[in-house]
């Protein structure tokens, strides 16, 4: 069976949750079979090397749950996108929009070297309105967004276009 046919089985589907009209990927079952999260962080992890980054971003929160293995299997410095007010020191912060209202992420200034190449990473796609924050922060740092990863990338809204309007070179893979 291919990995892909795997997460589609393991991934569960839930019908409004966490709210009604709402269809929730659950990546818990994932979570707790290692031999198919081992294939995962192995299937990026040889997508990360071909586009030869130096650091890996993950996304709070799901985004830890792939960036740290994946830093850890890559040998790489592993930075954590935090939501507003986490992280202590100089950080930079980058807004964007909700369903209702909007959110807020913020990166460490000191974990950001100009010119250095980094891959963001998170569990899933949708609008792109959180990745794409997250790509801002590098750019405005001087950092190259080299690429993105995501386990589940929901098509049908689009997110990609998003992503590639202020990053037009970067890679983006999904399984
Ligand atoms: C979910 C998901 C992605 C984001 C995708 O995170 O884990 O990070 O939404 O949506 P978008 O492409 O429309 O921005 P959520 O904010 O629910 O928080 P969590 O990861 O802490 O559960
Ligand atoms: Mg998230």
């Amino acid at each position: 069976m291919s990995l892909q046919s795997e997460l589609l089985t393991i991934i569960k589907d839930v019908p409004d949750f966490p709210k009604q009209g709402v269809i929730f990927k659950d990546i818990n079952p994932l979570l707790r079979d290692p031999l198919v999260m081992k294939k995962v962080i192995s299937q990026m992890a040889d997508y990360a090397r071909l586009i030869n980054i130096q650091h890996i971003i993950g996304i709070e929160s799901r985004g830890f749950f792939f960036g740290i293995p994946l830093a850890l299997e890559l040998n790489l410095p592993f930075i954590a996108a935090r939501k507003k007010g986490k992280l202590p020191g100089s950080v930079i912060s980058e807004s964007y929009a909700l369903e209702y209202g909007t959110d807020c992420i913020e990166i460490q200034s000191s974990a950001l070297k100009k010119g250095d190449r980094y891959l963001i990473i998170d569990d899933v796609i949708a609008t792109g309105g959180t990745a794409s924050a997250t790509a801002k922060i590098v750019n405005k740092s001087g950092a190259i967004v080299a690429g993105f990863s995501f386990l589940i990338e929901l098509t049908f809204l689009n997110g990609k276009d998003l992503l590639l309007k202020d990053n037009e070179n970067a890679q983006i893979q999904s399984l």
